[in-house]
């Protein structure tokens, strides 16, 4: 199926996600000449509006991005010429028929269409269905959905059939933003095109590994939708548990997508359950109260506008997780996201075991075990954590340096791309290799299924925290209680 395309067709082309990341990064691709001459851009959504009128929408929501440095009128005008707009009901065959008449005059002649579903999940299988019955999808088609996909295992699964009863697996882009990111996929880079970690990334030399993903937004008017979900299906089920999957996976055969998928779906078949029995031991949750977030005062979670008041849903996780495989037995992985936390910030420590023994203990001199620290955002860095000699006369004065690899300074100021840009020109290209196979999906459901159950049996709720704080407090001593802590 994985022809040229000639058209991308957007549902929910009006929408927040659409606005802020989608089209600016089309627009991107289009400026770096990497749409195909001809390649049309359909947006699709419910309400009318004419070509014009959304064009013109769309040049404000490219000013207005994080590409906005990139607008030129030139660049603008024949990007504007490949977009049309059409007003659709989509849940039904006969409601997408604009769709046709839209595709059959702006992209005329051979190659495939790409469907993007930026759309509620519910929609995505009345959609899968309506392209299927219409006969506007067709082998040649690719599709592109976003998380989340269903809210459990059941519902994953149900989505999941809605989609393959349109669409064959290799026809499907599942998206996780995070895998798009530039320090995300330079984890493999630094995996398995150096020689020097392979031999220590294992249970006999790592002592623990963390994963962070801290925001400062709070729900940000998203109430209906993350009030169902909360941080761990909203976060953890999707990119936290990537993150998880590309630190702890085998080395892949080759670089193809299924080599991949196929390594990193066994990590995911390996996680050791968290049930009724010790959710209490290796989770903790937690729910911002108001507080602060860059200086300013802001509401807590429960004020929010529109939000209900008594609402139990967590806004903070943290996950001690283990992985019951050869490689990573005994090892924790510590997990923690949330929301109104202080700082923005996302990385992956992982901490090595002590030296053996300190020959410098008589010197008074202590070690601090080795790091290895990749930072997503909002810089993206790898450092590496050495003792060291302090400079001078002393005896053995030791202290703890960095050896630091900023991305920035190696890029030597290339624009940073949006995560969108790279996961659209794969889904043009033609390669799944960043995109979430559909037994992903339903084995991290699986996981954190357990989990949700194992707080509803024992009836553990969220705790407070302060927006702007670093989460309850409980979260501080979860990786104490196994002596570790979380990394500064
Ligand atoms: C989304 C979540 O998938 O990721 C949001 O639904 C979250 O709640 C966002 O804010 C974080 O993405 P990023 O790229 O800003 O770290």
């Amino acid at each position: 199926p994985l022809t040229t395309c000639r058209a991308l067709v957007m549902f929910g082309a009006t929408g927040d996600l659409a606005r802020r990341m989608l089209w600016p990064s089309l627009y991107a691709l289009d400026c770096d000449g990497l749409l195909p001459p001809g390649f049309a851009l359909i947006g699709a959504a419910h309400s009318k509006a004419s070509d014009t009128e959304f064009v013109a929408r769309i040049r404000e929501a490219v000013q207005a991005s994080a590409n906005g440095g990139l607008f030129d009128a030139a660049v603008f005008d024949r990007f504007a010429a490949r977009i049309r707009y059409v007003s659709v009901d989509a849940g039904t065959a006969g409601g997408i028929e604009p769709i046709r008449a839209a595709l059959a005059e702006s992209a005329p002649g051979e190659g495939g269409v790409i469907f993007y579903l930026s759309t509620p999940p519910t929609l995505i299988g009345p959609i899968c269905g309506a392209l299927r019955e219409s006969g506007i999808a067709d082998r040649a088609s690719r599709v592109v959905v976003e998380k989340p996909i269903g809210t459990s295992v059941a519902s994953a699964h149900e989505t999941n059939e809605a989609i393959n009863a349109t669409f064959a697996e290799d026809q499907v882009f599942r998206i996780d933003h995070y895998l798009g990111k530039e320090a995300v996929q330079n984890l493999l880079a630094l995996r398995f095109a150096n020689a020097i970690f392979e031999p220590l990334w294992n249970a006999n030399a790592i002592e623990q590994v963390q994963i962070t993903v801290a925001e400062t937004v709070g729900v940000e008017g998203r109430w209906g939708y993350y009030d169902n979900a909360g941080a761990l299906r909203d976060m953890v089920q999707s990119h936290l548990l990537q993150l998880l999957c590309l630190v702890a996976m085998e080395p892949p055969a080759s670089f193809t997508p299924s080599a991949v998928r196929n390594e990193k779906v066994k990590v995911l078949w390996s996680l050791r359950p968290i049930t009724q029995a010790d959710v209490g031991a290796h989770t903790v949750t937690g729910q911002y109260a108001e507080g602060y977030a860059g200086g300013k005062p802001v509401p807590g979670y429960r004020e929010e506008e529109g939000a209900n008041r008594s609402s139990d849903t967590e806004t903070f996780v943290a996950i001690r997780a283990e992985i019951d495989n050869w490689r990573w037995a005994g090892v924790p992985f510590y997990l923690r996201t949330g929301k109104r936390l202080q700082r923005r910030s996302s990385e992956i420590v992982i901490q090595f075991k002590s030296a053996p023994t300190n020959i410098f203990a008589e010197v008074g001199a202590s070690l601090a075990p080795n790091v290895l620290l990749i930072k997503l955002q909002p810089d993206e860095m790898i450092t590496l954590s050495l003792m060291h000699k302090k400079a001078g006369l002393n005896e053995m004065a030791l202290e703890q340096v960095g050896l630091d690899l900023s991305i920035e300074d190696v890029a030597g100021g290339s624009r940073r791309r949006i995560a969108y840009e790279r996961m659209l020109l794969d889904v043009l290209r033609g390669n799944s290799s960043l995109f979430v196979r559909r037994d992903e999906v339903e084995a991290a459901w699986q996981w954190i299924d357990g989990i949700i159950e194992g707080w509803r049996t024992t009836g553990q709720k969220p705790r407070p925290y302060g927006a702007g704080s670093w989460g309850p407090s409980a979260a501080i001593g979860l990786p104490e209680r196994f002596g570790h802590s979380w990394h500064e």
